[in-house]
């Protein structure tokens, strides 16, 4: 028999020499925490065990938390009020809103902690849509452009770091651009959610916010899940309006999505890992059919094989703390 030519479990022998050939390195640098508030008191998210619609009070604690875990940033939603609901979403602007308060503390706990926050409607929105919903029942693009615009000044305002628009509309991150600079906000960035597809895997996020649209789906503007050359447009189209960094959104599922965009594009990649793949493992985990944390560093490094820069995940806190146990002696 011809001897073998090349031995490749030499190298997989002993974890020192795995650690030296290992391609790809998940960091605590790499995570996005994803915080729902609320002006109440602290809610559990029945879908989301483990996480919580945060009280004021204790979001300053979980705050505290994330900075001496020394996690460098987090993705704000809040759950308003449905009396505080209507069709153009008003209260976004509000500068004493709940969202903008809320930025406010966390800057006064934390300054060092990059503050991400969410352009789209469906928080604010009576309809429960990303956009503004016409007599028809149509989303209107350029009439939500313009109330885009006011919220994210009204973010920036408040001393966001990073405004991210999530709502899929046509034009808004040139939009956006334009009136961040116009308001002297050069300075903040935009992450887009480029590739952002009309997915099943959000289910569990629309209970936290209870934001599910209350008509009709939201595929006129997020994308086709069949689809891939159709994110390579958008994440184009979003480099040539301004965009800081693109994301893809659900999460693994899309990994050739994440992929083709890395091959394709220098701008930073997020991911976000989403409410719908954190409710997966933790059902899984709960029935004692998987071990949590080995399934979620695994699927965390799979994201940076794929090519992510950073990570959104609702995992992001307990991670950092797994990183930290496996880095001391
Ligand atoms: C809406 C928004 C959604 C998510 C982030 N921003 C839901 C949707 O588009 O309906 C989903 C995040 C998740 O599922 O974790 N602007």
């Amino acid at each position: 028999m011809d001897p073998i030519p090349r031995r490749l479990r030499r190298l997989r022998r002993s974890a020192s020499l795995r650690g030296l050939v290992q391609e790809n390195h998940l960091a605590l640098t790499d995570l996005i925490q994803p915080l729902f508030v609320t002006a109440g008191e602290s809610q559990e998210i029945p879908s989301m065990p483990g996480c919580q619609r945060l009280s004021p009070h204790d979001l300053d604690a979980k705050i505290t938390e994330l900075r001496d875990l020394g996690i460098p940033a987090v993705a704000l939603f809040p759950a308003i009020d449905d009396d505080l609901k209507n069709p153009t979403g008003t209260e976004s602007t509000n500068p004493d809103g709940l969202l903008q308060q809320t930025i406010a503390r966390i800057k006064a706990i934390a300054p060092g902690i990059t503050v991400i926050t969410d352009v789209a409607l469906d928080p604010y929105s009576s309809d429960g849509h990303d956009g503004f919903v016409n007599d028809n029942g149509e989303i209107e693009n350029d009439i939500t452009l313009e109330l885009l615009g006011k919220m994210a000044v009204a973010q920036a305002e408040a001393g966001a770091d990073m405004v991210a628009p999530s709502d899929m509309m046509d034009g808004r991150v040139a939009h956006l651009r334009k009136v961040l600079d116009e308001a002297g906000h050069q300075e903040v960035s935009i992450l887009a959610y480029s590739a952002k597809y009309a997915s099943a895997f959000y289910g569990p996020f629309r209970d936290a916010l209870d934001s599910a649209p209350r008509g009709g789906d939201k595929k006129t503007y997020q994308m086709n899940p069949a689809n891939l050359r159709e994110a390579i447009q958008e994440v184009e189209l979003d480099i040539a309006e301004g965009a800081d960094v693109a994301m893809v959104k659900p999460g693994l599922p899309y990994l050739d999505v994440l992929r083709a965009l890395k091959d394709t594009f220098d701008i930073p990649l997020a991911a976000y890992h989403v409410s719908g793949e954190y409710a997966m493992v933790k059902a899984g985990a709960e029935k004692g059919w998987i071990d949590e944390r080995a399934v979620v560093l695994e699927s965390l490094l799979a994201f940076k094989r794929a090519g992510a820069d950073m990570i959104l995940t609702y995992f992001a806190e307990d991670v950092a703390g797994w990183l930290r146990e496996s880095a001391s002696p």
